[in-house]
């Protein structure tokens, strides 16, 4: 089989990573991929959103599927652009990524069905959500309505700060369109996880619990990012809750989507905050997690090609999914200034001396036979071990000999995990 893998980060170069595993995968590209997807795969210089010539590309070489990683270009309806072109292709249709793809939808939809989530209301005027605003109580969370590369949620514990959020999301615009429309949110407190799932209509087939973390300094500091690290399993969350989650959660919503005649097909994404009413949903995303699939995948027992291959088939269900017991934990290593603006061309020292580690590229790029940096998060460093303290001591000991100008990197990723444990 030949597939191609759209985007350019971590997730994707794990996707790929996975991929390779399958002896029935011969052929690999990436459009438009990083460093590290040139490695294992062929990189093809296409954008994401170039749909027309990934179209014709796929059809050029004779791809046998398409896989789709990042948020935008899913919720600007590629899938449909390669269904209707007869591109066999893996991800959720443009009606169904608008769970990720607009949070009023999502929340909607939640209310409707009696999912449990956060309440909330909804505002596209400044004047009336601020005077709303003035009458809740603080904490209290502002979220702009679109997609804002994971920064457009902010978690407010003072008025002042509230405020400023709102006028930031809704007047200056700092999210672009994606804060045309807001929902201002109650504070949910609690434990986070992220339960993904493989999804066709009805059919859920949960993967292994990750968690995330967010901010971008130690002990959860400092603005949030697209996400500084993770870990797979979560040994200090018990099984019954992760259960609870899917049943009450993830399912009644791959039905729910059903019923409103948007079928869900690819991965959806649950973020979960674990309160102590049980389990309620933060966010649907319409894809895999970056960087939750660094610790999934190295976990998955199962063949992804063929995941992928029941799931566009209709046979999701039928197949057997399982899963390692061993622990994997994901440091990332960002650019100095990172989630902020931040310099590019440093030179990357250290990848040919780090062990037993898997080294997950995002922003890379080779400039004159050497690995520079090209992005925000630089790289996805995942140590596995038999628990969370082997996997993560293995991962900090690999993340500490790579260099480059400005790294940064939290040190506490997965400590929760183990005081807890
Ligand atoms: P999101 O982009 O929706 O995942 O939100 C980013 C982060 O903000 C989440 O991972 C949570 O840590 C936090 N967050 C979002 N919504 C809430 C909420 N209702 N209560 C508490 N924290 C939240
Ligand atoms: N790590 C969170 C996300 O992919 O949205």
């Amino acid at each position: 089989m030949k597939i191609l893998v759209i985007g350019r980060g971590g997730r994707e170069h794990a996707i790929l990573w996975s991929l390779k595993r399958s002896d029935k995968v011969k052929k690999l590209y990436c459009a438009p991929g990083n460093a590290g997807t040139a490695q294992i795969a062929e990189n093809v210089d296409i954008g994401e959103f170039e749909f027309d010539k990934l179209v014709q590309f796929s059809l050029d070489n004779a791809i046998d599927l398409v896989v789709v990683g990042p948020d935008d270009p899913l919720a600007a309806g590629i899938v449909d652009v390669f269904e209707a072109a007869k591109v066999p292709v893996y991800g959720p249709r443009k009606n169904a990524a608008e769970i990720e793809g607009s949070k009023i939808f999502m929340k909607n939809l939640l209310k409707k069905y009696s999912i449990p989530t956060a309440k909330y209301e909804t505002f596209t005027d400044y004047e009336a959500a601020l005077a709303y605003l003035r009458e809740q109580p603080v904490p209290i969370v502002i979220k702009a309505d679109g997609l804002a590369a994971g920064k457009g949620v902010t978690v407010c514990f003072t008025r002042e700060q509230a405020e400023d959020a709102l006028r930031e999301t809704m007047v200056s615009k700092s999210f672009g369109a994606a804060g045309d429309k807001v929902v201002i949110e109650e504070f949910l407190e609690g434990q986070e996880m992220s339960i993904l799932a493989f999804v066709d209509g009805e059919t859920v087939r949960p993967m292994s619990a990750a968690q995330d973390h967010k901010p971008v300094f130690d002990g959860d500091k400092g603005p949030n990012t697209g996400g500084m690290g993770t870990y797979s399993p979560l040994p200090h969350i018990p099984q019954s809750i992760i259960e609870e989650s899917i049943e009450t959660i993830i399912k009644p919503t791959a039905k729910a989507m059903v019923a409103e005649g948007r079928p869900f097909r690819g991965v959806l994404f649950a973020g979960l905050m674990i309160t102590k009413d049980g389990p309620k949903t933060i966010e649907f995303n319409a894809r895999f997690g970056d960087p939750e699939t660094q610790v999934v995948l190295p976990r998955l027992q199962t063949e992804l090609v063929d995941i992928f291959l029941a799931s566009i088939n209709g046979r999701l269900g039928e197949i057997e999914i399982s899963w390692s017991d061993e622990a994997a934990v994901c440091v990332i290593l960002a650019s100095g200034g990172y989630p902020g603006s931040y310099g590019k061309g440093f030179p990357i020292k250290g990848l040919d001396d780090v062990g037993d580690v898997l080294v997950f590229h995002a922003g890379t790029a080779e400039k004159d036979g050497e690995i520079v940096t090209s992005g925000g998060r630089v790289l996805g460093v995942v140590g596995r071990g038999t628990g969370i303290a082997e996997a993560r001591a293995k991962a900090y000991e690999a993340a500490n000999r790579i260099q480059f100008e400005g790294k940064q990197n939290r040190t506490d990723i997965a400590a929760k995990a183990l005081v807890q444990a």
